[in-house]
């Protein structure tokens, strides 16, 4: 490929906010039917969240064909049973909509000449092109992307290359697209800014998708298209430039994940089968990192002095992720006597952080993509903190923002509320604690060992949990008329029940809050009746009659209370409640997982008795990139 001669960095600020948005996109070129592979990629980015589906094939002498309509995949299924679609090139795509509401005209692929395009991002400057090349009149939708596409035509005079090099050069904004060419009908061609692409061969020819749960069902090895650089992709040939047109060789990499996973297997939801896989992804987790009976991050090739040498810690993340920054912050306070901060990432700029070379940066994320924890990461990088990811997604943006990886093993996460994703989170943080306490000598051997032993005892503790979730759903029956409800707990537990809150209202959509007991008598109690169930729950031991008297005092209140308590204390405690569950014992640092586990089922089983769409909570994506 030629010098373009182009100047295409000057219009890229890679440190500025960037905002793009969560659409799901496949392509495929080779020697199959490229409908079915399109519909059953998008099938799996569902989970992504999307409100419109749509595909492009490539006809050879004939222009493109496009399907598309708002509503589900399973909507474009029919359309696709109702018009013959026959080709072996195309893209799809799953719209999240943000630039023009949800419509037929809306939805992905736009077409523009010759040319085909599916996006993912937002281009910022889409107002100043329209104006440049005289759209106002000639555009369709509103989108931001059939501008991209009018672009593309503009400069397309016959090579693909210059023409995406000569629009990428004058696009603002953020961008994964996936663009076809009418005169090359058995080529995609792919470029991208800040939002992810990846790509990959399989047995019958070429893929590229926004995430690889797309591919996993089709191949294991697959690569991460780096940023404003482009792909051609052909049945038997992936080639990778730069915007100078300079071949780059794409690093591979081997995904762990294996098509099964992404799959119900005979479960009615994916949250039912993420909570039953917990025991096995804890021991996928942190079987590789014991060495000789204590936590060793050498596999990960992260160096002892990651550790050693942080004087403090601030855990960065949103959501779930962060609930699980809390508990690694008690443990690590606790265990190390090292400060550590918890902050949303969302938060992060606005609390002005104070950190410096001498900090520890760990970012956590189930899909190493969300836009605020890698804004922070950022940030963290301006100021030459450290940074450790905590992630599952191999290869997602995350992992590339920091210097070390701690990757867990909870395998494709499909439901939009995270279960496995989190106690995975959870377990590296129990790693994490006590290879910090192990060097800096707070534990001793002994200690350290003994530490290690309770962690591997977490599966079968959680799996006690599963195999009594039939109580678990007589208390979740409970609660399903409840409009508002209150958790309570203090310390870890009340980490514990933050997350908790957080699974019941998203997959239930029943008000929910968690509070600190001892903070109730300062305001809240006042919203509690009769009609405000209460969970508590009680698993440390400092805490046990204190929490006893705060029972006591929602009780006195009316207030109907669902007891969770570790099997150890419960006969300590003689009041009589709504409905108790007992929690196997294990110390109480580890009381988090069996708790969680019992929480999750409380969630999955009211959403499940409301005749809900569990994996798929309204107004939720799983992939959240938007600021
Ligand atoms: C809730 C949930 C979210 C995510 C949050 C961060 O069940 O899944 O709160 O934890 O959106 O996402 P990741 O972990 O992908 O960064």
């Amino acid at each position: 490929m030629e010098n373009t001669g182009i100047n295409t960095k000057f219009r890229f600020d890679h440190n500025r906010k960037v905002r793009n948005f969560m659409c799901g996109i496949i392509g495929y070129t080779g020697n199959k039917q490229v409908k079915d592979i399109v519909l059953d990629a998008l099938t799996l980015l569902e989970y992504r969240g999307y409100d419109s589906a749509g595909m492009a094939v490539s006809v050879p002498e004939k222009p493109t064909k496009i399907i598309k309509c708002a509503g589900r995949v399973t909507d474009l299924r029919k359309l696709c049973e109702s018009n013959e679609i026959e080709g072996t090139c195309g893209i799809g795509h799953t719209r999240w909509a943000t630039h023009g509401g949800v419509s037929d005209e809306n939805a992905h692929p736009h077409k523009s000449g010759k040319i085909t395009v599916i996006h993912n991002g937002i281009i910022e400057n889409y107002s100043e092109l329209t104006r440049k090349y005289d759209l106002q009149d000639k555009l369709r939708s509103q989108t931001d992307t059939e501008v991209v596409a009018a672009v593309l035509a503009h400069h397309f005079t016959g090579d693909p290359f210059m023409a995406i090099v000569k629009t990428v050069s004058e696009i603002k904004g953020t961008f994964s697209l996936g663009i076809l060419f009418e005169d090359n009908p058995d080529t995609i061609y792919a470029v991208r800014n800040v939002s992810p692409i990846v790509a990959a061969f399989c047995d019958t020819g070429a893929l590229l998708a926004s995430d690889v749960t797309a591919l996993c069902k089709y191949t294991k090895e697959y690569f991460v298209l780096p940023e404003l650089h482009v792909a051609e992709l052909k049945p038997h040939k992936i080639t990778v430039y730069d915007l100078n047109g300079k071949e780059v060789a794409p690093e591979y990499i081997t995904m762990d994940w294996d098509v099964t996973q992404s799959e119900k297997n005979g479960y009615p939801f994916f949250m039912e089968k993420e909570i039953m896989e917990q025991p096995e992804a804890i021991r996928k987790t942190i079987m590789p990192r014991i060495r000789n009976n204590l936590p060793s991050f050498e596999a990960d090739g992260i160096p002892d002095s990651l550790f050693t040498e942080s004087k403090r810690i601030c855990v960065v993340a949103c959501g779930t992720a962060m609930h699980s920054g809390l508990v690694g912050k008690s443990l690590i306070q606790s265990m190390i006597n090292i400060h550590v901060d918890v902050v949303l990432a969302s938060e992060f700029m606005y609390t002005n952080p104070v950190i410096d070379e001498d900090t520890l940066v760990i970012a956590v994320s189930q899909s190493g993509e969300t836009i605020d924890t890698l804004e922070a990461l950022k940030f963290a990088r301006k100021k030459g903190a450290k940074r450790l990811a905590i992630v599952n997604v191999k290869g997602s943006t995350i992992t590339r923002e920091c210097e070390q990886v701690i990757y867990t093993y909870a395998g494709p996460e499909i439901a939009v509320a995270s279960t496995k994703a989190y106690t995975t989170q959870l377990a590296a943080f129990y790693l994490i604690a006590c290879r910090m306490a192990y060097l800096k000598g707070t534990f001793d051997e002994e200690k350290a060992e003994s530490f290690m032993r309770e962690l591997q005892k977490v599966p079968a503790m959680m799996e006690k949990v599963l195999d009594r979730r039939d109580i678990i759903h007589k208390i979740a029956r409970k609660l399903v008329n409840a409009r508002d409800l209150f958790m309570i707990g203090r310390g870890l537990d009340y980490s514990t029940l933050l997350e908790g809150s957080l699974k019941l209202k998203e997959v239930s959509y029943i008000h929910s809050e968690a509070y600190a007991s001892g903070e109730l008598k300062h305001g809240t109690i006042a919203l509690i009746t009769e009609e405000t169930p209460v969970i508590a729950l009680v698993t440390q031991a400092c805490i046990v009659l204190k929490e006893v008297s705060n029972i006591r005092e929602v009780q006195a209140r009316g207030a109907r209370v669902f007891l969770l308590i570790k099997e150890e204390y419960a006969s300590s405690v003689t009041d009589k409640f709504e409905e108790s569950f007992t929690l196997p014992d294990m110390e109480d640092d580890f009381m988090v997982m069996p708790a969680s586990v019992a929480l999750q089922l409380i969630a999955y089983y009211v959403s499940l008795d409301k005749g809900l769409d569990v994996d798929k909570p309204r107004n939720l994506a799983k992939v959240v990139t938007v600021e």
